[in-house]
């Protein structure tokens, strides 16, 4: 049976990486709010049939719950959930993580974060199933110049990082700190 994966927040930065994960054999839902950016995911991927399209604003938090639940109900549980959710949605994560811990199966959760959060400790879970990790996004710094990355470079290390086992990977860098490009709000 094929694997199941879940791309939260996928049709910006994330779209590589879904349709990569479509092309190691996973079937793979993808979630955002706009129907039409997450169809252009399936669109530009040579698995179509295996992008599955879920309409849903991460920041309802109950409808969030009940479409969890219906995932679950239609697909099986999930191998592996990549998630990018703005701090707008405080609340997004732990209804996701509870809601995919109901089988009572293992899974993995990798975290997509921005940088602000390199400093601090990993989100606290309560589920024994699922298996959290976290990437932090940095930024790239030649001499005096630096820049916030790309999606092309966001999509390769997230993509590296679902082929490691790594707790924290940083796709780019954090340090020095001061070094930062003068847009820190993500
Ligand atoms: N450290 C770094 O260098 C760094 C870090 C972060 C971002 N960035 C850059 O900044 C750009 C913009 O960032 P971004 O945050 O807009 O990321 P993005 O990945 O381009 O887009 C956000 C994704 O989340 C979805 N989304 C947003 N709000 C949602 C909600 N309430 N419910 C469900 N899905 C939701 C969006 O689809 P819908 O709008 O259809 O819902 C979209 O799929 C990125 O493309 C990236 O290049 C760089």
């Amino acid at each position: 049976m094929a694997q199941e994966a879940l791309v939260i927040g996928a049709s910006g930065m994330l779209t590589e990486v879904s349709r990569w994960l479509a092309r190691q054999g996973y079937q793979v839902t993808v979630l955002g709010r706009d129907p039409i950016k997450l169809s252009r995911i399936r669109d530009g991927s040579i698995h179509p049939e295996s992008i599955h399209l879920l309409s849903q604003d991460y920041q309802q938090t109950d409808s969030l719950r009940q479409s969890m639940a219906e995932l679950v109900e239609k697909r099986g549980p999930m191998d592996v959930v990549v998630a990018w959710i703005h701090s707008t949605a405080p609340h997004a994560l732990s209804v996701i993580v509870e809601e995919l811990s109901r089988p009572e199966k293992s899974w993995q959760l990798l975290h997509v974060c921005g940088s602000g959060v390199w400093k601090n400790y990993p989100t606290k879970l309560t589920s024994e199933a699922c298996i959290y990790r976290r990437v932090i996004l940095g930024f790239t710094c030649a001499g005096e110049h630096s820049r916030w990355l790309t999606n092309d470079e966001i999509a390769a290390g997230v993509i590296d990082a679902l082929q490691t086992t790594e707790k924290q990977i940083i796709v780019g860098q954090v340090e020095p700190w001061e070094k930062r490009p003068a847009y820190s709000s993500i």
